[in-house]
């Protein structure tokens, strides 16, 4: 290649474009009249016949060449061109959009943190897979009790000693098993039985575990602290009530209703017409069950409650079916 057009060549390929002002240098130094390649262009006559075809032709290829940069450049440029900053209006309203909202189990969990947060419990959580001990055994649940059974739990298929937990109460005995008293903790968690879904029960649902375990706890102590939390949780008009009831795991045992706020206690199909729902189960822990977990019954007591979040944010909100939880159908969801 000719000398001339070589250096032009180069001096093209070295060229860097990347904006409309360097796309303009570009044409004034390669294509426009008074450019180099048109210089040597009108140099091709005068070159000597013999080398005239050679050069003309190696000079209108590089011209090409110039030209077909150039377009490429002005096209990329034009395609990422950002509008200039006055074509703007930033006054002009965004586009919104939906940004979801917690839903009403997660509600529900969060206020129930708060709660206890306040008078000094602290959040444990463990896995949904438990084995018997920490479900069944340790907590006092007999052989034979029915809660074992393949109708209400569901058991992992290749191998029955570990099953979905039907309780977050296997928490406590971990902790118990884990940590030195004093202990005050809450154990929040998804739980799973084997029941027909219907508008009052599910498969899954969640729960929230408490344990306080200390020296010379008493039933009154417990009393104070579901009563605080009932009153934070629903406000402090209402009415609560602690029947006596029965769990392996606690002696003397209770649940705690309270009047239902969807009747206002007149009677309705929530509360089977009875102006009460239960909202959590509680008692004190069996000496059996420390002792299970390494925690010596003589020197230490304690107190143990179980909340059921669906039924609490059924209460709340005024939800009537418990399968409108696990739809997620967004009418649902978005009235929150
Ligand atoms: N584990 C019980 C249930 O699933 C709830 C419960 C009752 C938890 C009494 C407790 C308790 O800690 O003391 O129905």
């Amino acid at each position: 290649m000719n000398q001339k057009v070589e250096d032009v060549k180069r001096q093209i390929d070295r060229f860097l474009v990347e904006t409309g002002t360097h796309l303009e240098e570009f044409r004034l130094q390669f294509l426009s009249k008074k450019s180099d390649l048109q210089q040597l262009l009108g140099e091709i006559k005068s070159v000597l016949p013999e080398f005239r075809k050679e050069f003309g032709q190696e000079v209108n290829e590089l011209k090409q060449y110039a030209q077909q940069l150039f377009d490429a450049y002005k096209k990329r440029l034009e395609e990422y061109a950002m509008p200039h900053i006055s074509d703007i209006d930033v006054t002009r309203p965004s586009t919104l959009f939906n940004t979801g909202s917690l839903h009403p189990v997660s509600l529900i969990m969060n206020e129930v943190y708060d709660i206890f947060e306040k008078i000094g419990f602290s959040i444990v959580q463990g896995s949904d897979i438990e084995d018997d001990w920490h479900v069944f055994s340790a907590l006092n649940f007999p052989q034979e009790h029915p809660a074992r059974d393949m109708q209400d739990t569901f058991f992992v298929n290749v191998n029955p000693e570990f099953l979905l937990r039907t309780h977050t109460s296997s928490l406590q005995v971990r902790t118990m098993e884990n940590c030195l008293p004093p202990i005050r903790v809450i154990c929040p968690g998804r739980v799973y039985r084997n029941e027909t879904i219907t508008a009052r029960s599910h498969c899954i649902f969640h729960q929230v575990e408490g344990l306080y375990i200390s020296q010379e706890v008493s039933f009154a102590d417990m009393k104070q602290v579901l009563l605080f939390f009932a009153k934070e949780m629903f406000g402090l008009e209402t009415k609560t009530r602690l029947r006596p009831s029965y769990f392996p795991f606690t002696e003397p045992s209770a649940e705690m209703d309270i009047e239902c706020k969807i009747c206002r206690g007149k009677g309705c199909n929530v509360c089977k017409h009875s102006g009460w729902v239960e909202i959590l189960g509680c008692g004190m822990v069996d000496p059996n069950v420390l002792d299970n977990c390494g925690i010596n019954s003589k020197e230490y007591s304690g107190y143990a409650f179980g909340l059921g979040i669906e039924r609490m944010a059924m209460l709340k909100f005024k939800i009537n079916d418990i399968r409108l939880y696990f739809e997620n159908d967004l009418r649902f969801l978005s009235q929150f």
